[in-house]
């Protein structure tokens, strides 16, 4: 899929104040840092269309992104970061929580993951909590320019081992990286496809 157009639309922590177009609507979720925004920037081809950070923390609230005016990308503030406050942690998981049982455009969840790192308790309960609530998701797999091509292959077979414990197939995935536009075509491919659909 070409971008012709990438548009900051609105930043929300209410999801009733969200766009009420019924825009099919793809949703990037993960740990602080994971590399959510960055990737939003490198699917649009847009240098900060999203506002990144090395400083975990930075997206705070629903950001609705309306790409070639005709779907919407949503970038979600990072589930468990340890230096935000209990009070807006909870208020985080609370609206983040709604969006996800609320937003009925939602075609798809992207969780991102660092492949980098061993599969995380808490993202392994937050795929468990998509699944129990019927949402759709791929895995998308983040800064692969960090790892060699065989490291990145062990880390997505540990992985994959990992979810089989409780899923009955792997999820869809994607390898992607943020630095040098790695996983792009796939990904934007895939969202070309749920929308013809
Ligand atoms: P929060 O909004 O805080 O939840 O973080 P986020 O998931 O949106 O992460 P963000 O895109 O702000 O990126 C966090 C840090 O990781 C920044 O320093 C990025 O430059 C870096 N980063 C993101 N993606 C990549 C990537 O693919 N490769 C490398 N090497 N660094 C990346
Ligand atoms: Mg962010």
């Amino acid at each position: 899929m070409k971008i012709k157009s990438a548009e900051f639309i609105m930043s929300n922590s209410d999801v009733e104040k969200c766009p009420k177009s019924r825009l099919p609507e793809y949703a990037f979720i993960g740990r602080s840092n994971v590399g959510k925004s960055s990737l939003i920037n490198m699917l649009t081809n847009r240098k900060s269309l999203a506002k990144t950070s090395g400083r975990p923390g930075k997206t705070q609230l629903i950001n609705h992104f309306l790409i070639n005016k005709n779907w919407h990308l949503v970038d979600l503030p990072g589930y468990g970061y340890a230096r935000v406050s209990k009070s807006s942690k909870k208020t985080f998981q609370k609206f983040i929580t709604q969006y996800f049982n609320l937003r009925e455009q939602l075609v798809t969840a992207f969780v991102l993951v660092d492949i980098r790192h061993n599969p995380q308790p808490i993202d392994l309960e937050f795929m468990q909590w998509l699944g129990e609530h019927g949402i759709p998701f791929s895995i998308i797999f983040t800064k692969a320019d960090k790892l060699k091509p065989m490291a990145i292959k062990k880390h997505v077979n540990d992985y994959q081992t990992i979810l089989l414990e409780s899923w009955e197939e792997m999820p869809n995935y994607f390898i992607t990286s943020s630095s040098n536009g790695v996983g792009q075509d796939d990904v934007l491919g895939y969202i070309e496809e749920l929308n013809e659909n």
